[in-house]
């Protein structure tokens, strides 16, 4: 059994349903040890709450710089035995101190078909410019923006949509698919 640490700053349906996922069989080979949050607002904490997760949130403007508020998770996945960084909508980069701690050990889905749309609004950069396809992808984090090295992507076609919502619901569904899939054989050493 994999102990994960689960990290979400803004709405937490990735989160979830790593979670869910538990239960309902889609998902084996791992265990949530708490969802760490970096915004007290998070509907991610609220999530956390509601499914009996224990709840982190430390924020960057109570520490007294970026090294202490990383030191500060650092002691709680320490505490946790925590095996691996699950990225779910974390919008701080992790600097080098927490990623030499966890060295290969940090994943992250990113809604698009990478290299394409790194960084931020990649489902709506894809979308206005018309692209065909986009995608999403897991990778490992590494010092730079959905740089790291790639586990798994997938395409989906957006040519026919019409509306960013809809294409935003069809990668979030895909993503809700692949992610519990994808940590399952992560985690069970059936790909690396
Ligand atoms: C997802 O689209 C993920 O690919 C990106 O952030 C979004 C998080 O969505 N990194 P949610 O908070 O899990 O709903």
């Amino acid at each position: 059994m994999v102990n994960i640490g689960i990290f979400a700053s803004g709405s937490g349906s990735n989160f979830e349903n790593l979670v869910l996922a538990l239960e309902d069989g889609r998902g084996e080979g791992y265990s949530v040890k708490f969802l760490f949050s970096d915004k007290k607002n998070s509907y991610a904490l609220e999530r956390a709450k509601k499914l009996g997760i224990e709840r982190v949130c430390i924020e960057l403007k109570d520490c007294l710089n970026k090294e202490e508020y990383e030191k500060k998770i650092l002691e709680k996945l320490e505490k946790e035995n925590v095996q691996l960084i699950v990225l779910a909508g974390y919008m701080k980069i992790i600097s080098s101190a927490l990623l030499q701690k966890y060295e290969n050990r940090i994943i992250n889905i990113h809604p698009s078909y990478l290299p394409n749309y790194q960084g931020k609004d990649a489902i709506k950069r894809a979308f206005l410019e018309k692209n065909k396809e986009t995608g999403i992808t897991i990778h490992y984090v590494d010092e730079g923006v959905d740089t790291g090295s790639i586990i798994y992507q997938e395409k989906i076609q957006i040519e026919n949509i019409k509306t960013l919502k809809e294409v935003e619901e069809k990668i979030h569904q895909l993503e809700h698919e692949i992610y519990p899939k994808v940590l399952t054989r992560l985690c069970q050493g059936e790909i690396k």
